[in-house]
């Protein structure tokens, strides 16, 4: 891959995928000339270890990106709408891990597995879709190729890290009190989140849906650049730290089998097939916490359509889901020569 190597920020670099960001990069011996740690007023002070040396935070500012090449934002949306634009401005390549400019036509939205044609050369912006969708369609692709997608019902159940750090904590906070008999502390999810669930992740729209459940629905057709694709989805909060899950059921244009689909899967970037229901072999959250691979299990038949699948799709929400997919998106850029 040559010797090229980059001068490298990462935007919110204290939070739960910032942070991680950062491991990714030394993980996966990203080719990185210097590291940029940046984040609010309040971290200044606090230093991340990368390779062995102990990195200062700085204060995002203005001026932050002079020299910067590769700028890796995961700092929540408001951050991202204003200093992106200002690290391109500043030359650099952005991965936003926020939905500020997701569905902005001018925006690729990316996952590597599945749309690396939509990276364009130069600064700018690319945006690293909404962790639920990510792990969807990676598992989805090698289907949607071999005989098209007509329609998806999706169910998610999703991790408390999706949320940021303080929900981590919320749930650790809510467990330890309902032990000790303690009244729950609750700041950031509307309702207790320990030994609960509830359908409700991001804003309601005006049509029923959540804003979560519509990042689905939209990211998924940009991505697979299909605007045909029905999508329905709900999304749920469950209290796990982290892993998301999901229960899809698709519609394909022409059949296929359950045999002919573990297969496509077994042999897909990306994915690793957990199916042996003898075994009780089936993805589940802690298995995937810590990979960067979407696991696929409980392949069967939806008979309650013509040409219908069922599935079970796991993966960890902050590495394929944010982190790692971001770094994977550098990493493609690299090897298409387009950094
Ligand atoms: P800080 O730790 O200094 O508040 P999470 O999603 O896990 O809550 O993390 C959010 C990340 O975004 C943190 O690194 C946080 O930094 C950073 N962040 C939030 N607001 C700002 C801001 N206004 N300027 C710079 N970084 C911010």
């Amino acid at each position: 891959m040559g010797e090229k190597s980059f001068q490298v920020a990462v935007v919110g670099a204290t939070g739960a995928v910032g942070n991680l960001m950062v491991k990714v990069l030394e993980e996966r011996n990203f080719p990185v000339k210097g590291l940029k740690l940046l984040a609010s007023a309040r971290s200044v002070g606090k230093t991340l270890p990368f390779r062995g040396a102990d990195i200062p935070v700085e204060e995002l500012k203005e001026d932050s990106f002079q020299g910067v090449e590769i700028a890796l934002f995961s700092a929540g949306g408001s951050v991202s709408k204003k200093f992106a634009p200002i690290a391109a401005a500043a030359g650099c390549v952005v991965i936003d891990n926020s939905s500020a400019f997701r569905m902005d036509p001018a925006v690729p939205l990316v996952v590597p597995e599945v749309n690396p044609d939509a990276l364009v050369a130069g600064p700018g912006i690319i945006a690293n879709p909404n962790c639920s969708t990510i792990q969807m369609v990676v598992a989805l692709k090698p289907l949607y190729d071999a005989v098209g997608i007509r329609r998806i019902v999706v169910t998610t159940f999703q991790a408390v890290s999706g949320t940021g750090k303080r929900a981590i904590e919320e749930l650790r906070g809510q467990v330890e009190a309902l032990v000790q008999g303690k009244e729950i502390p609750r700041q950031i999810y509307p309702y207790q989140i320990a030994f609960n669930c509830f359908p409700h992740i991001g804003a309601f729209l005006d049509n029923g849906y959540t804003e979560e459940e519509m990042k689905m629905v939209n990211e998924t057709r940009k991505i697979f650049n299909d605007p045909s694709i029905g999508v329905c989805a709900t999304t749920v909060r469950i209290p796990v730290y982290y892993g998301h899950s999901e229960a899809v059921n698709i519609e394909t244009r022409t059949p296929l089998s359950v045999e002919k689909a573990r297969e496509l899967l077994a042999h897909a970037p990306g994915v690793r097939l957990v199916d042996d229901p003898s075994q009780l072999a089936y993805p589940m959250p802690l298995d995937a916490v810590g990979k960067d691979e979407t696991l696929v299990g409980r392949i069967r038949l939806d008979p309650s359509v013509e040409n219908g699948l069922a599935m079970w799709v796991v993966a960890d929400n902050i590495r394929k889901g944010a982190a790692s997919n971001a770094v994977q998106i550098a990493e493609a850029l690299m090897a298409r020569n387009l950094l």
